[in-house]
């Protein structure tokens, strides 16, 4: 395993991810809409790292691409207990230190931060917007029980497999 893969191993074995994972998953028991545990960050991860390949993207930055993407929604239960809280943002607060600690630059960690930080407002360009794409990407609407409860507009749900 090399040094990249290393760290994002460490993110996942990490006690603090393990527990914000549990969160989300014990604030999402019974939820009929779309849920926020380590499936969905895995599926993000690999649909924004296609993404990024097929927008240039240079494959060196594999693991920020990945960091992001298993980090995104990782305060989302926080959003369950409060209704003001942004998850995006909560995730990003969550995201910095567990990033310095398993050893990103400071630069590094706060670019993902950001991409995090924006995922569900979207952005025009770079790993923000890539990571915002590959989210919505990740949820196969017409294929869900759930559709027409869902507070997603209709132009928004995936209608067909994209790639
Ligand atoms: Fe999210
Ligand atoms: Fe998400």
């Amino acid at each position: 395993m090399n040094k990249q893969m290393e760290r994002i191993n460490a993110i996942l074995r990490h006690p603090a991810y393990q527990s914000w994972i549990v969160a989300n998953n014990q604030a999402e028991q019974g939820r009929d809409f779309c849920r926020h545990g380590v499936e969905h960050a895995f599926d993000v991860a690999r649909i924004a790292y296609a993404l990024w390949l097929d927008c240039g993207g240079n494959p060196v930055a594999k693991d920020i691409v990945y960091a992001a993407a298993l980090l995104h929604d990782v305060g989302r239960w926080q959003q369950y207990a409060d209704a003001d809280v942004d998850h995006a943002e909560a995730s990003a607060e969550l995201a910095e230190p567990l990033l310095l600690e398993v050893g990103y630059h400071p630069e590094v960690a706060a670019e993902i931060c950001r991409a995090v930080r924006l995922h569900r407002k979207g952005a025009d360009s770079g790993l923000p917007q890539i990571l915002s794409q590959a989210d919505k990407l990740s949820r196969p609407c017409f294929l869900c029980p759930s559709r027409a409860k869902c507070a997603w507009p209709e132009q928004k749900k995936n209608t067909e497999l994209i790639y």
